[in-house]
C-alpha cells in the first residue's frame, strides 16, 4: 500500500487518464483519486472512432477503457462534464467552472489535444465536421445518412481512414490535401505512393498539392472551393488537418511549455508535484536524442504507466520506441520509430501483393519501419530499433529470412 491519505487529481479523462487510474490501482495506491474531464463519457479509446465505430461495426460501449463498475470505488471520484479553468500551483488546486476548487497533493495533466480548425470562409456552415470524440462520430454518421458527396480536408490518418470507411459505405469521396502526397507527416514517399494508388483504385478522388480557399453554401455546406479554382460539390465535409496540444492551462500556470508540456523521462513537469502524460506533452527521447511530442495512443498509455508508477514511489523511466497504426480497407499499416533523417531505405516484400515493409536506416542503424500487412517485420523491427542494431542494408531485402536472423548474422 502506498499514498494513504494522499490525493491525486487527474486533469482530463481520456485514454491516458484512464490508464493513470488503472496503474495507480495496480500499484496499490491507497489514497484518493479524482478524475476531472469535460467530456460526458468515462475514459474511452479513440483509435476505433475513425475505423470500426464510424463504420457502425461496434457500439460506443465497446470503446470504454474500463467498465463503469471499475470506477465505483469510495476512493475514486469521477467528475465528468467539468471544465477546468485554471491551475493554482500555490494553493495546489484546480479551478473548475461553476463548482468549488479541487485540491490536490499531486496533479497529473492528461489534457490531450483538439482538432486544428480550418480557417476559411464558410468553415462554420452546417455539415462541416471534425472527428475527435464519440459525439463527433455520431454527428458524422447521422449526416452521412442523407449525403452522397463527401469532401475530406486533409489526407492524414483521420482523412484516409474516413475515406476508406465512407467509400466502403458507397459515398462519393474526394480528399483535398495541401501537401503533394498523403500522410506526409508520418510516412515516406514510397508508402504515400502505395496508399495513393490504393485509394484511387477504391474510387477515392485525391486532390494533392491543393488548398481549400472557401466552403460555400447558404446555411449548409454545398461545395468546397479549392485554391486552384475548382468547385467540388459537397453535402458533407470532414476536416482532419492535424491537432493542437491542449497546453493553455499549463502555460497560464507558468509550467515550462514548448509545443507540448515539457516533462522529463519520469513524466514530471517543471513543478515536481505535477506530472503530464499523452498528446499534451513533450518528452526527451533517448533513442532519437531529441525531444518529441507524440500523437499516439501507445505514448499516452506508456507515459500514464510511467507517471503512475513514479507517483507510487516506484522509480520508472519512459524509454519507448514510438509506434502507430492505421487501418484502411484491408490494409494494416504499422509504423515503429521515426523515419525523419533516414539516409537509406530498403523495401522487403512485394507492394503488389499488399504485404511489404519499408525499413529506414541512418548510418546503417535501423531507425524506423513502415509495415503494410507485415506484422512480423513490424514486431522484429521495433525490437531492433530499440537495440540500435547496425545492419548491412544489402541483406535486408531478403524477405525469405527473418529480420531477427538477418540482424544476428549481420557483420555490423
Ligand atoms: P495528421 O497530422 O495525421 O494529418 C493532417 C493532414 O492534413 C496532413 O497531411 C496535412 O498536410 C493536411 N493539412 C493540414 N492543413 C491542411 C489544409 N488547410 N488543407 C488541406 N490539407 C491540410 O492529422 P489528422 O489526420 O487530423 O489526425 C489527427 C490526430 O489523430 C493525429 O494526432 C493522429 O495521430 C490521430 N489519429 C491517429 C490514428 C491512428 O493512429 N491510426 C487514426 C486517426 C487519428
Amino acid at each position: 500500500m502506498t499514498g494513504t491519505g494522499e490525493r491525486i487529481v487527474i486533469a482530463g479523462a481520456g485514454h491516458a487518464a484512464g490508464q493513470v487510474v488503472a496503474t495507480l490501482r495496480q500499484q496499490k495506491f491507497a489514497g484518493q483519486i479524482v478524475l476531472v474531464g469535460d467530456e460526458p463519457w468515462l475514459p474511452y479509446q479513440r483509435p476505433p472512432l475513425s475505423k470500426k465505430f464510424l463504420a457502425g461495426e461496434i457500439p460506443s460501449e465497446r470503446l470504454y477503457f474500463k467498465p463503469g463498475s471499475f470506477y465505483e470505488d469510495p476512493l475514486i471520484e469521477v467528475r465528468l462534464q467539468t471544465r477546468i479553468t485554471a491551475i493554482d500551483r500555490q494553493a495546489k488546486s484546480l479551478k473548475v467552472d461553476g463548482d468549488e476548487d479541487i485540491g490536490y497533493d499531486k496533479l497529473v495533466l492528461a489534457l490531450g489535444s483538439r482538432p486544428r480548425a480550418l480557417n476559411v470562409e464558410g468553415a462554420d456552415l452546417e455539415g462541416v465536421h471534425y472527428l475527435r470524440s464519440i459525439s463527433d462520430v455520431e454527428g458524422i454518421s447521422a449526416a452521412l445518412d442523407g449525403s452522397r458527396h463527401l469532401v475530406i480536408v486533409g489526407a492524414g490518418y483521420i482523412g484516409l481512414e474516413v475515406a476508406a470507411v465512407t467509400r466502403a459505405l458507397g459515398h462519393d469521396v474526394t480528399v483535398v490535401e495541401m501537401a503533394d502526397r498523403v500522410m506526409s507527416r508520418v510516412v515516406s514517399p514510397e508508402i504515400s505512393d502505395f496508399y495513393q494508388i490504393e485509394h484511387a483504385n477504391q474510387g477515392v478522388k485525391l486532390r494533392l498539392g491543393t488548398t481549400v480557399a472557401a466552403l460555400s453554401g447558404r446555411k449548409r455546406v454545398e461545395g468546397v472551393e479549392t485554391g486552384d479554382g475548382e468547385m467540388i460539390p459537397a453535402d458533407l465535409v470532414v476536416v482532419g488537418i492535424g491537432i493542437v496540444a491542449n497546453t493553455e492551462l499549463a502555460v497560464d500556470a507558468g509550467l515550462e511549455v514548448d509545443d507540448g508540456i515539457i516533462v522529463d523521462d519520469h513524466c514530471q513537469t517543471s513543478d515536481t508535484d505535477i506530472y503530464a502524460v499523452g498528446d499534451c506533452t513533450r518528452h526527451p527521447n533517448r533513442i532519437y536524442g531529441r525531444s518529441l511530442r507524440l500523437e499516439s495512443v501507445h505514448n499516452a498509455v506508456e507515459q500514464a504507466k510511467t507517471a503512475a508508477s513514479n507517483l507510487c514511489g516506484k522509480e520508472s523511466q519512459y524509454t519507448q520506441v514510438p509506434w502507430f497504426w492505421s487501418d484502411q480497407y484491408d490494409l494494416k499499416l504499422q509504423i515503429a520509430g521515426l523515419s525523419e533523417g533516414y539516409d537509406d531505405v530498403v523495401i522487403r516484400g512485394n507492394p503488389a501483393e499488399k504485404s511489404f515493409a519499408c525499413l529506414y536506416l541512418r548510418e546503417k542503424r535501423l531507425i524506423a519501419v513502415d509495415a503494410v500487412n507485415a506484422p512480423r517485420d513490424f514486431v522484429q523491427s521495433k525490437a531492433l530499433i530499440a537495440e540500435g542494431t547496425i545492419i548491412a542494408s544489402d541483406r535486408l531485402a531478403n524477405a525469405d529470412q527473418s529480420l531477427k536472423d538477418l540482424a544476428a548474422a549481420s557483420p555490423g
